[in-house]
């Protein structure tokens, strides 16, 4: 018999009809469905009491949202409402919009969700395609599930910050966080209350384009910056409306590609992956992270999409995590090319099995997953289980109780100009400088003077270093300036000569001899040379990682023009640049700053801001160190005191752990930042010198109680004000598996006024001593402890820490 309920256009009038009316499956779905939206309006907070923006201290913490026990009664009663072929349907996921992967050619997805077929979209960002969506999901299919949206919203959705490697450079989750939430209010507004961020792979190769995307190469810094982009992003509360799930990603190895090559093999030890690689991770599931995304990567030969060890022991059974597991794009599929599955059942019931809760766009699980569960392959309670983690999210979201967003309101929330300020302070916090040696008459080039009379502006980034916009969408213009309009504007038309010089990878010799030439009729020259953004990030490695196209040849031909020449680097990476470090007397690495790029670079050049932002990956000299990282091993041959600027003269140079042909240390250290003005760091002390390794380990979760205090005296001791960042470092030695050289146990960023000295104290709980031991267990153990106070990983007095048994 023909059900009457298929016409029902709206939720409301199909929860008002009498139930005679309906068929028999549509009257069991609506007496489900009238139950659950009781339940959550019984149990649902009033919009006024939903905590502000950025209020996220009274959040309840921990994965605790996903763990409530009343979600799982909601979960338990829609599940049992469901048929199998509904279940799999919430396991699918499909890209709606414009593609960041190779495709499947389906694009029947309204049929599709009618029939209870998809349980997520992603890539769709216009409000009124969500909503149109959204309606047939919750109107037409059978059970009114309705659809979670995703997007990349990386680094912000329309105002647009700097990209993550630039955001960590600020050593202030704090920004970060503040950040997040603003896209969080921004990308919600839209309707799509799903990340695909943050980013947390461990990144200790340039090389990777996606460096750019992450928080470098430390896992305690990288941890920090993972909590805080969490809590930005799901708020003090996720079911409040300007809330979105977090997805930590590439769960996990997948920075450590071999040679630096996207979607490259991994070979990751268990200690290597616990220590280093797992604790970003880890660190965001505490905060409460709604989901993970399993990477593309093959991680000692079982790829991360269907490796039971991460997803399942590491992930479920220590962590306890009860969100979503999404795969990478299409990276289900792709379990065929790796080779552990011979067709794309196998890859569906290999990754299914492994713990990936969600298809991400391969369609596996559409095409497979009902009959590996009917053949006895996966069974209904792992199916069940799968669904409960996608559910738990959409429950958690508030989902259910507004599933559609109101069109008009997104305009109202993008490019406040709260977010606009926020944009250019987390721009100008992210600057590093590099180098700032003597312009003329011994003094730092930089600040530049405000007399200068003429100031010539070249090359190719000087415009195309401002995004359009990241997610589509027009700017507010008159608040986006490049950095072109707005040296402009500081320093007027008639004082700015501004020459391209080059293309990012083009150019002609005559481009060249015109900038060389401006340069000569200027006081100072600002170069603006790097990568196009599009050189980093997916699909985007380097084998060379100097400066593209012809731009070194520009940048050698203006500093023999003779006038003091400011490099403003604009890059997704470090690059390899010994020349310009050699030769040019001031450096700056501004990363891809956002919005904001123009304002925050001229208020740094003329000195209205100090610049404070610190290196979180190391800075290679050339690209034969890579992979390059501060916190590695010491190995048995270290170089000590040798001088490796040459090749060896005798077999005491020779037979270390060296090049020929180049040093071992970084052009610039992991941490090591510039100011305008210069700081002091007195000796490091210690108190709590001695402590017992059995006492540890019976505190080790204690993360109020600090078993040591370290301290040192920081002072300004030039003529500006400025902020620092002070870092604490540890080595442990003696221990049953050995150590890195040193570890980041500590940050703290201090404002000093000129002259004004802080002693600056960390307070180390018992983890901070804990390692990964020779049995893999987290644990304290005898060691010698060297603890540094330092402005970088390479410098710094030590002070001595026992632990006795
Ligand atoms: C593939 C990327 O690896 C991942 O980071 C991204 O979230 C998805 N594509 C979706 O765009």
């Amino acid at each position: 018999m023909q059900c009457r309920a298929q016409c029902v256009p709206k939720l409301s009038r199909y929860l008002s009809l009498p139930g005679k009316s309906l068929c028999p499956t549509h009257r069991n779905a609506r007496a489900l469905t009238l139950a659950l939206l009781c339940a959550t309006w019984i149990g649902a907070p009033l919009a006024a009491q939903v905590p502000q923006a950025g209020s996220s201290q009274n959040r309840s913490d921990e994965n605790q949202e996903l763990a409530a026990p009343r979600l799982d009664a909601r979960v338990q009663s829609i599940l049992a409402g469901m048929t199998p072929e509904e279940k799999v349907g919430q396991l699918v996921q499909y890209s709606a919009g414009q593609a960041t992967g190779p495709g499947t050619g389906r694009t029947d997805y309204e049929d599709m969700i009618a029939r209870g077929q998809i349980g997520s979209l992603f890539n769709v960002v216009d409000p009124r395609e969500i909503n149109r969506y959204q309606r047939i999901a919750v109107e037409k299919s059978r059970l009114h599930i309705p659809i979670l949206f995703g997007l990349d919203v990386i680094h912000g959705f329309k105002t647009e910050f700097p990209i993550p490697l630039g955001l960590a450079s600020t050593w202030d989750p704090g920004i970060v966080e503040k950040v997040s939430r603003v896209a969080a209010m921004e990308a919600s507004a839209s309707g799509i209350r799903w990340t695909f961020s943050p980013m947390v792979d461990i990144a200790r190769d340039a090389r990777w384009g996606r460096m750019a995307e992450g928080a470098g190469e430390d896992p305690f810094l990288g941890s920090a910056m993972a909590a805080a982009y969490v809590r930005g992003y799901q708020g003090s509360r996720l079911d409040a409306p300007d809330s979105i799930a977090a997805c930590a990603k590439h769960y996990v190895g997948y920075g450590a590609a071999e040679g630096g090559r996207d979607y490259n093999t991994t070979e990751i030890s268990e200690h290597t992956l616990r220590q280093f690689y797992l604790p970003p991770f880890h660190s965001a599931v505490e905060a409460g992270a709604a989901s993970l995304m399993s990477a593309f990567n093959s991680l000692n030969g079982v790829p991360s999409s269907a490796n039971p060890f991460t997803l399942k022991q590491v992930l479920r059974n220590e962590w306890g995590f009860r969100g979503l597991v999404v795969s990478d794009w299409s990276s289900v599929g792709e379990l065929v090319a790796h080779g552990i599955a011979a067709d794309d059942a196998t890859a569906a019931r290999k990754a299914f099995l492994a713990g990936v809760d969600m298809d991400m766009v391969s369609s596996l699980y559409h095409d497979h997953l009902q009959q590996i569960v009917n053949s006895g392959s996966a069974t209904q309670d792992e199916l069940d289980d799968a669904v409960r983690h996608v559910l738990r999210v959409k429950l958690a979201l508030g989902l259910f109780e507004h599933p559609f967003v109101d069109e008009g309101a997104s305009a109202k929330v993008l490019f406040l100009p709260s977010s606009i300020a926020l944009a250019q302070t987390a721009a100008e916090r992210s600057l590093v400088l590099l180098k700032n040696t003597s312009g003329t008459g011994g003094k730092p080039l930089l600040p530049l003077s405000n007399d200068i009379r003429t100031l010539a502006l070249i090359g190719p980034l000087a415009e195309e270093s401002t995004p359009p916009s990241s997610a589509g969408g027009a700017h507010p213009h008159e608040e986006i300036l490049s950095l072109h309009a707005a040296l402009a504007r500081r320093v007027g038309d008639t004082h700015l000569l501004h020459f391209k010089g080059t293309g990012i990878l083009g150019g002609t010799d005559q481009e060249i001899t015109a900038a060389v030439a401006g340069a000569k009729k200027a006081d100072v020259v600002i170069l603006a040379l790097g990568e196009d953004p599009d050189m980093s990030g997916e699909a985007a490695s380097r084998a060379h990682l100097g400066l593209p196209g012809r731009q070194q040849e520009l940048l050698e031909a203006i500093v023999s023009a003779g006038k003091p020449v400011v490099l403003i680097l604009f890059s997704g990476r470090p690059l390899t640049l010994p020349w310009a470090f050699e030769h040019v007397p001031a450096v700056v690495a501004a990363w891809f700053p956002g919005i904001q790029t123009g304002a925050a670079l001229t208020r740094t050049l003329f000195g209205d801001v100090n610049p404070s932002g610190k290196l979180v990956v190391s800075w290679p000299r050339s690209v034969g160190q890579e992979p390059l990282y501060y916190n590695a091993l010491n190995t048995g041959r270290p170089p000590g005191i040798a001088d490796l600027s040459h090749p060896p003269a005798n077999v005491e140079d020779k037979y270390l752990s060296r090049y020929l042909d180049e040093q071992n240390t970084p052009q610039f250290p992991f941490g090591y930042g510039g100011s305008y003005t210069t700081f002091g760091y007195g000796t490091t002390s210690v108190r709590g010198n001695r402590l017992s390794a059995a006492v540890l380990n019976k505190s080790l979760n204690d993360k109020a109680n600090a078993v040591a205090t370290v301290e040192a005296e920081i002072s300004n001791t030039g003529a500006r004000a400025g902020e620092e960042t002070v870092q604490l470092y540890v080595r442990l030695q003696g221990t049953s598996v050995a150590q890195p050289v040193r570890a980041l146990k500590g940050f703290q960023r201090v404002a000093l006024a000129p002259g004004e000295k802080k002693t600056v104290k960390f307070e180390l709980k018992p983890e901070a001593f804990a390692i990964w031991n020779d049995r893999n267990e987290f644990a304290a153990e005898p060691a010698k402890v060297s603890v540094w106070i330092s402005p970088d990983s390479a410098h710094g007095s030590e002070a001595q820490i026992e632990i006795v048994p």
